[in-house]
């Protein structure tokens, strides 16, 4: 029966699985559940010893992180009580673990006396991911049974490990071949036989000794994780609980662990967490592509361009251990692009990241080519030229005289229309947009952009790509800048009307990196090179509205020659050799001088100024996307923002994040804007409607 836990009798073992699909989730019916048999199983006379199993796919996922947003019903039962229980059980308590032990899965465990574990299981505790810590004696067990330093990194790392570094760090005793159940019962029967002591985690003390007389492991934790912690309260929480398993006895530190998992439970990060976690398996669902829809096997692929995205597009590629042919349009250009694709192996494995064997197996995947019928096998192509759509459109009528009629033709465009291109084939069907980040081999978002003609089969079959390619695929509609970029401009436009207004580079980028996202629009223009947005921003010229307000410091700022760091010199300065952006007063004179040219008499500008200002008119972008149903959902919109541009985590992304600002308070201070700042500022239908109903982006259909 679903959403229990099973009580079977083997002779004088009472083995308990836990059995609540699809993750075995420890809701409180199930803790009631669990709790329950124990008791049972302790109060039978026949019973000698216990074996806690999950029924299905795995072990169990963890506390049901649905249930997390509601009060606890009156009289739950209390999940750490249970655990205590367990551990201090006569009778001998086996975890027989298969699939996944994770958070409250891991800690159920953790509580039994002998772990066991199948081949290919994966276990942690990534209650941190969720913006919370092991709440059930996670952050005291562990480090007594494994050591303060290791746990530290399993319990802060969040990650789920395999079987094999688990046993290596100690937190499993054995990884069985055979029948895991059979084998737990009998080493169950074996331990109530011999009546040994137990080993209770809670009760070990060599690790705490070892540790007693070196405090400054946790602050020298604390330093190590705080470029990737920042921001985020649960990491460091992690560490202050595990640090109690020296100042707290037991029972207090429990008590604690208790008191502080509830805060962080409670607190707008966690849910701003467990909304990414949700959000990035619901992007998979697409309402009129259901499941069913049939999937083309992906057994090789072709990149035609082999430039800063083409290569680094083949890498993900061949790092997903597909084959793929890179096909350029001259020698000097393909050994260019091959020459740094090696180049960037070879930086990894200096790194101690990635073995010769590996790179020599990767690159062993990657073909380069100058003729385009050797891409004829593939079943997907991905082109990355230049973004010229007469040129996109000539190579995509050559990519389909010379590829299968099955195979999907794709492109990176970022701002051409993806219907424009596949017209140029006899397969609109089967052309979608695959938008890679920049460098493509590390960002994981990919937006596949859904032509008018795209077929489920396609988009379906590209969604599963991005998974094998280890990326989160995001569905979006055909629209300039497609969702990310579109909204990345209106934000952008607005930073640079406030440095037209007094505001300097150097002070929007602190305070946009303060607000927790890994760079400013400066830096970050700079980093990604200020010629190519240049370029389309002269073709554009011809049809610029004249009445709608246009910045022309970046345009000044290339006059110049200055193109970010490549060159030295952009919205900064650079020292030779160095990524370090240095302010420039050069740069605040030509800003003044627009200023002075516009007629526009400088101020202050607060830094309480700039979040509303830059982030409101981004989110005010992300609700005409929605309206205009270019992403299927805000949390799809979300998504796109924390893996293709760093919106911190712990905000859960540009909408989610509004709704906790109050879509009342963004609609009012829109209106504002709009009446003092002009046409760019003019609030979203969707937004007003929201704001007047009293709802959140997440309550749109
Ligand atoms: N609670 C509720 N739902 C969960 C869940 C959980 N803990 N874990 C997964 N699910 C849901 C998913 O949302 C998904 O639902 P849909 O099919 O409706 O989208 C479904 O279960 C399957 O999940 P996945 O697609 O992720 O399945 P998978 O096989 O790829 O991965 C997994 C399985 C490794 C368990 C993964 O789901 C996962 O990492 N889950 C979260 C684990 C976790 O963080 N646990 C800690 C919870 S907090 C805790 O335990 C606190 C405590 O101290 C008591
Ligand atoms: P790039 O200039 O680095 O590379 C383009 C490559 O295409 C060059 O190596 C060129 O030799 C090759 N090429 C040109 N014509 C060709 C042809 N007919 N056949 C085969 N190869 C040909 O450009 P980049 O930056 O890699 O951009 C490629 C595409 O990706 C563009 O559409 C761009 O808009 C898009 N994109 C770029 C991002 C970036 O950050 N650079 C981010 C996301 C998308």
């Amino acid at each position: 029966m679903p959403g229990s836990v099973t009580f079977e009798r083997h002779d004088d073992v009472a083995l308990l699985r836990l059995d609540n699909p699809p993750v075995n989730g420890l809701s409180f019916a199930m803790r009631a559940a669990l709790g329950e048999r124990v008791a049972q199983a302790l109060a039978d006379e026949a019973v000698k010893a216990i074996v806690i199993a999950g029924a299905d796919r795995m072990f169990c996922g963890g506390a049901d992180i649905r249930e997390f947003s509601a009060p606890p019903p009156p009289g739950a039962a209390h999940l750490p009580a249970i655990l205590d229980e367990i551990e201090a059980s006569p009778k001998p308590v086996v975890a027989a673990i298969h699939g996944v032990a994770a958070g409250g899965g891991m800690e159920v465990a953790l509580a039994c006396h002998v772990r066991l574990a199948a081949p290919g299981t994966r276990l942690g505790l990534p209650e941190v991911t969720l913006g919370i810590l092991p709440g059930a004696g996670g952050t005291q067990r562990m480090p007594r049974l494994i050591g303060i330093e290791k746990a530290l990194d399993v319990i802060v790392g969040g990650k789920l490990h395999p079987v094999e570094k688990a046993l290596a760090l100690g937190f499993v005793d054995e990884c069985v071949e055979g029948d895991l159940v059979e084998t737990a019962i009998a080493r169950a029967r074996r331990l109530a036989a011999d009546g040994a002591p137990l080993r209770r985690a809670s009760k070990l003390t060599e690790h705490l000794e070892a540790a007693l007389g070196r405090p400054e492991i946790f602050d020298d934790f604390r330093k190590k994780m705080a470029k990737r912690a920042r921001g985020f309260d649960a990491p460091y929480a992690c560490v202050d609980c595990v640090e109690t398993t020296l100042t707290m006895p037991y029972a207090e530190a429990l008590k604690n662990e208790r008191a502080v998992f509830h805060r962080l439970r409670e607190s707008d990060q966690s849910a701003a967490q467990r909304h990414a976690f949700f959000a990035e398996r619901e992007v998979a669902k697409i309402p009129d592509v259901p499941k069913a829809t049939p999937v083309r096997s992906i057994a090789s692929a072709g990149v035609v361009g082999c430039g800063t995205m083409g290569g680094g597009i083949a890498m993900s590629i061949a790092n997903a251990g597909l084959p793929v042919t890179v096909l350029e349009s001259s020698p000097e250009a393909l050994d260019r692009g091959m020459a740094i694709i090696r180049r960037n192996y070879a930086a990894t494995v200096s790194k101690g990241r990635l073995s010769q064997a590996q790179m020599d197996a990767r690159l062993a995947r990657i073909t380069p080519t100058l003729d385009d019928a050797d891409l004829g096998a593939a079943d997907v192509v991905i082109e990355a030229v230049f973004e010229e759509l007469p040129l996109k459109k000539e190579v995509f009528a050559r990519l389909d005289l010379v590829c299968k009629p099955e195979a999907i033709l794709a492109t990176n465009t970022s701002t051409l229309d993806v219907d424009a291109i596949a017209a140029a084939t006899s397969r609109p069907e089967r052309v979608i947009g695959t938008h890679f980040f920049s460098p493509a081999n590390v960002m994981k978002l990919m937006e596949n952009v859904r032509g008018a003609r795209t077929s489920p089969e396609t988009i379906a079959t590209v969604m599963k790509l991005s998974k094998k390619l280890g990326k989160v695929g995001v569905l979006v509609g055909v629209c300039d800048g497609f969702v990310g970029n579109r909204m990345l401009y209106a934000y952008r436009r607005q930073a640079d009307f406030l440095l037209e207004e007094g505001a300097l580079p150097e002070q929007i980028d602190r305070v946009i990196y303060d607000f927790g996202l890994p760079m400013g629009p400066y830096q970050m223009a700079d980093l990604a090179g200020l010629d190519v947005s240049w370029r389309v921003r002269k073709a554009q010229a011809p049809n610029r509205p004249a009445h709608l307000r246009y910045s022309p410091i970046a345009d000044r700022i290339c006059e110049q020659g200055r193109y970010g760091q490549k060159t030295g010199a952009g919205w900064y300065r650079y020292e030779e050799g160095s990524r370090l952006p240095i302010p420039d007063p050069a740069i605040h004179e030509l800003i003044a001088n627009v200023s002075a040219e516009l007629g526009i008499e400088r101020r202050a500008i607060s830094d309480d100024e700039i979040i509303p200002r830059c982030l409101y008119p981004l989110v005010n972008e992300g609700a005409k996307i929605l309206d205009e149903g270019l992403a299927l959902r805000a949390g799809d919109i979300d998504v796109i923002w924390m893996h293709g541009y760093g919106f911190p985590r712990y905000r859960g992304g540009p909408m989610f994040w509004a709704d906790l600002v109050g879509l009342r308070t963004i609609y009012d201070t829109m209106s504002r804007l709009h009446d003092e700042h002009g046409e760019w500022l003019a609030p979203a239908p969707l937004l007003k409607r929201l704001a007047e109903q009293g709802k959140g982006f997440r309550e749109v259909d």
